[in-house]
């Protein structure tokens, strides 16, 4: 028997058609335990309110409380013809509670101010998981750094050789955004701790109910402070889902790298085999598919970002149908999340680093002719003539097919009267990322400091 939560102005039941457009059960029946929490405590401002007698709240309750046993074990499930998940739920309280007492709990609330509300709970919870497992990439990360020491690696602009940088140095360049990203997520659940229950339909409430004991109760700070806002907003789901898809933009950087790093033409790095994958029909192959499924998640998170962000754009105030499309993109960002994440971590905590030969790759490609020109600034010449006679110096290497701390002392004197034999100094690696010694830089007691900044940052969480 079909059972609606508007029957009443209707000849008939809704087409077989519209019904199969319109159901939304099999996504927003993850929502189900946070709507009986938000039933729960609308039961009660409607028993403050004098709505309900305290022995319909008692039955109320309890009928709820059965209901959310019934939801958990798998017992209670939505049938079809129910529309979405506050209809089975109606139907479920009704038939533990009797249709007098459970037709009473819809009073002074609407599906439009309950939605927004449970999105939120649902994206608070969520937002917390995920960004304890960002925190694990963090950690997994923090500790190679620590584990690389003074390693040193070819660092690039371009994709080119550009400067000598510590291995330590550049993973934690992945860490960094990382943490950013659980920063947003702290800073995104101030504005989304808010509740909108008690908005109603866009309107409030005409029977004296208090949003606020409701908010209190639910967890959050306060109320929206405009029902018609809570109702229509979805800044909140598409904030977090911009977080999402920057995590999956974040990890699709670093899985870029971990590819092309662990081809053999670099060489840099070996994945752990319970971290890889094996081909079907070449024996040789080891394959890096958890970066691969991040880098192409990657996309699947901006795609539901903009998904949202469209089905937002020219919808005017309050409530429209369009705004059930708010849940599957953010759903879907939690789900892929959640299983990615932890497999990253465990990627990324078990690589083995070939450091030696990062570190015999390091000052090829010229990538010392920076060195050459501060050295020359240091004493005392122009920059604009030490960029030029150290590229003078990058020229003849390349003509003569040799690095520069082959060129001879008279090679250098005939590139400048200025180039004494005192540069070979900065013609080594460690000289070179020794004497990058500012904060942020990339010398070993700056990137000791940052290790530490970094495990401090992630312990704030
Ligand atoms: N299922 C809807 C949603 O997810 C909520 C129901 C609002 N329906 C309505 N006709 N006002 O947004």
């Amino acid at each position: 028997d079909h059972v609606s939560l508007w029957g009443g102005r209707f000849a008939g039941g809704p087409s077989p058609e519209l019904q199969a457009l319109s159901q939304s059960t099999h996504f927003d029946w993850v929502l189900a335990g946070y709507d009986i929490r938000g039933s729960k405590a609308h039961a009660r401002v409607l028993h403050a309110a004098g709505l309900l007698t305290d022995d319909e709240l008692t039955g109320m309750l309890e009928a709820l409380e059965r209901l959310r046993a019934d939801v958990e074990s798998g017992e209670f499930l939505p049938v079809l013809g129910d529309e979405d998940v506050h209809t089975a739920l109606e139907r479920g309280l009704i038939e533990r509670a009797g249709a007098d007492l459970g037709g009473k709990l819809r009073a002074g609330r609407s599906r439009n101010d309950q939605i927004a509300t449970l999105v939120r709970l649902y994206l608070r919870d969520n937002a917390r998981t995920v960004a304890g497992q960002v925190l694990d990439v963090v950690d997994a990360l923090v500790g190679q750094a620590g584990a690389a020491g003074d390693a040193v690696m070819p660092g690039r602009t371009h994709l080119q050789h550009a400067q000598p940088v510590l291995l330590a140095h550049h993973l934690l360049a992945h860490a960094w955004p990382l943490l950013r990203d659980v920063d947003r997520l702290v800073d995104w659940d101030v504005r989304a701790g808010r509740s909108p229950y008690g908005s109603g339909a866009l309107a409030g409430s005409s029977l004296g109910l208090d949003p606020e004991a409701v908010a209190a109760e639910l967890g959050f700070d306060g109320t929206v402070e405009n029902s018609i806002d809570g109702t229509a907003s979805r800044d909140v789901a598409a904030e977090f889902a911009f977080v999402a898809a920057m995590v999956g933009i974040d990890l699709s950087r670093l899985s870029e790298e971990i590819i092309l790093w662990n081809t053999k033409e670099f060489g840099f790095v070996r994945l752990d085999d319970s971290w890889s994958t094996g081909s079907s029909i070449m024996p040789q192959k080891k394959n890096p598919d958890i970066a691969e499924l991040a880098r192409g998640k990657s996309g699947r998170l901006v795609g539901d970002l903009t998904g949202l962000l469209t089905t937002l754009k020219g919808l005017p105030l309050a409530y429209n149908r369009d705004l059930q499309e708010d849940k599957e993109p953010v759903f879907d960002q939690v789900s892929t999340l959640t299983v990615l994440l932890p497999a990253f971590a465990g990627m990324v905590r078990t690589l083995t680093f070939d450091t030696g030969r990062m570190a015999e790759l390091a000052p090829q490609g010229f990538s010392l002719a920076t060195d050459v020109a501060e050295w020359l600034v240091r004493q005392g010449v122009p920059f604009r003539v030490a960029h030029e006679v150290a590229g003078e110096c990058v020229r003849v290497c390349e003509s003569r097919g040799i690095e520069l701390w082959d060129l001879s002392d008279a090679d250098l004197a005939a590139i400048s009267e200025h180039l004494t034999p005192a540069v070979r100094e900065v013609l080594t690696v460690d000289g070179s990322v020794a004497s990058r010694d500012g904060v942020g830089g990339t010398a070993p007691a700056r990137v000791a400091e940052q290790l530490e900044a970094a495990r401090e940052k992630a312990a704030e969480f």
